[in-house]
């Protein structure tokens, strides 16, 4: 086996393609087929879905290749380029792998850290395995109204006293770009002889600019997921899982990401995947520099319009505020606060999306959060400017109301769950009005989307002051998922 991966070490080099052109070569293939899928390379599908898509998506659609290296060698080029030992192609999107990586480092009633502010994924994660989360509070930033990562010191607290924990699992970067410390954490969770999972989904394009922040396996993660689709030129679910070192067991992971992926993986995805890695691998530091040099360019300039501004590492009057879950910021996420023009993100985020066809990527009650890419254009830039200086001049006085915080706890070390996620999901369970609900054990995943950060999740006790977080969001127009009911009227909790 050694061998054979030297052998392909040694053959393939990073501007090949060998999943994307196997696929080619077998699309271009013409034959009788009496195999999946139905649409037979595109002969049997309608001419209204021709019409948007053309056919040639569909003759590469295929559900297996001749080349069954193909694969494999993709992946090995991957595994090269983003600095991995081994690379796992992902098609259900980083969800998957993050499932996957607490499946295979956790079972039930295994301890595992994480912040508090981990995605869904995570909770389902939880779920899936049965482990008990030990919730680390992530630094909050009042200042600016966000929550950023753990703090090391945290960590080493959460693992001191529960140093039976199986694993630490960290979001690198969140949402609005933040980087914690991830090499100090590391060092605290190594030193229990445990693995590092890293929730790495908006961060893979870091390893290919000097100016980004480090990536996660260069900070020491033992096992890091990143959605390519995010920052990268993948299509929309394909991602990435890479590890390092002998802290994952390779062949339980393998055998979760089998559980949790489709047994017909699409090829179109995978070899989106091949075709991104060789673009960054040949040219991500160009590309690179073009995305941080127009985030630079809108930063300055929305920066300069009175009554806006910009969530900024190297910001002056926000220098006091950088904090310890605070370490690194990915330039190529702007979050702009437009609360002093008396207005709510999601108000903004209408009148940018309807005035001006500009989208962001988050809005939430004080902020909106945009993603530059190598897909922007300097003028996507001159429209999202052309917007903001607006929204400066035109001022809508609506107020935005202030937002009860969740994050403020005194302890870095969250209390346990009143029953395990798991046990949450199985138990039987009643749906109540939901000012009846304080008090009782949550049976269901309550989050504003995006972020995706659960506010409420199954197994935790319901108190007033997260209805109260979650309802204020609903008011300000944000959207609630993950509940049955998502206009928050009822609210599904654990039977007593
Ligand atoms: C922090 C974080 N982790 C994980 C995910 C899930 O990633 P995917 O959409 O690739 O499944 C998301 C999605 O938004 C996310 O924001």
């Amino acid at each position: 086996m050694y061998a054979f991966v030297v052998f392909l070490r040694k053959m393939l080099a990073q501007d090949q393609t060998p999943l994307l052109d196997a696929l080619k070569t077998d699309a271009e293939c013409s034959q009788a087929c009496f195999y999946t899928p139905g649409h037979k390379q595109g002969q049997g599908i309608s001419q209204k879905i021709a019409n948007v898509f053309g056919t040639a998506v569909f003759r590469a659609d295929l559900p297996e290749l001749r080349d069954t290296a193909a694969i494999q060698q993709a992946q090995e080029l991957a595994a090269r380029a983003f600095g991995a030992e081994k690379t796992w192609f992902l098609v259900n999107g980083s969800t998957c792998g993050i499932e996957a990586a607490i499946l295979a480092t956790c079972g039930p009633g295994d301890k595992i850290i994480l912040p508090r502010n981990v995605h869904s994924a995570a909770i389902a994660g939880l779920i899936l395995s049965g482990a008990v989360p030990i919730f680390v509070y992530p630094e909050y930033d009042f200042g600016l109204d966000i929550a950023h990562c753990i703090a090391a010191d945290a960590v080493a607290a959460a693992l001191s006293k529960h140093p039976d924990a199986k694993a630490v699992m960290v979001v690198y970067p969140t949402y609005y770009g933040v980087c914690g410390d991830l090499k100090a954490i590391a060092r605290v969770t190594h030193q229990y002889d445990i693995p590092l999972l890293v929730d790495e989904a908006h961060g893979a394009h870091f390893a290919f600019h000097p100016e980004l922040p480090a990536p996660a396996l260069a900070a020491g993660a033992d096992l890091t997921v990143q959605s390519a689709h995010k920052t990268l030129a993948a299509f929309t679910q394909a991602s990435m899982l890479h590890v390092q070192g002998t802290r994952i067991d390779r062949d339980r992971l393998e055998k979760a990401l089998q559980f949790l992926q489709s047994t017909s993986p699409s090829y179109l995805l995978l070899a989106s995947l091949d075709a991104a890695r060789q673009q960054m691998a040949l040219y991500g530091k160009q590309l690179m520099s073009h995305a941080l040099q127009l985030a630079q360019q809108a930063r300055n300039q929305i920066g300069e319009i009175p009554g806006i501004s910009v969530f900024d590492l190297t910001c002056k009057q926000q220098k006091s505020q950088v904090s310890p879950g605070f370490a690194a910021l990915d330039k190529t996420r702007l979050t702009v606060d437009v609360s002093k023009l008396g207005l709510t993100g999601f108000r903004a985020a209408e009148i940018l999306e309807q005035d001006f066809g500009v989208t962001a990527e988050l809005a939430s009650p004080r902020h909106l959060t945009f993603i530059i890419s190598l897909g922007n254009t300097q003028k996507d830039i001159e429209k999202l400017v052309e917007a903001f200086t607006y929204l400066g001049q035109e001022k809508e006085e609506l107020g935005v109301a202030s937002l009860p915080c969740f994050w403020d706890n005194a302890n870095k070390v969250g209390d346990c769950l009143a029953v395990s996620p798991r046990e949450a999901f199985l138990a039987k369970t009643e749906i109540l009005p939901l000012q009846q609900t304080p008090g009782r054990i949550c049976a269901e995943i309550v989050c504003p989307y995006p972020p995706g950060i659960p506010v409420l999740m199954p197994g935790e006790v319901i108190s007033k002051s997260r209805l109260e977080y979650l309802l204020c969001i609903q008011a300000m127009g944000g959207f609630i998922s993950g509940c049955a009911d998502a206009s928050l009227k009822n609210l599904r909790v654990l039977q007593m």
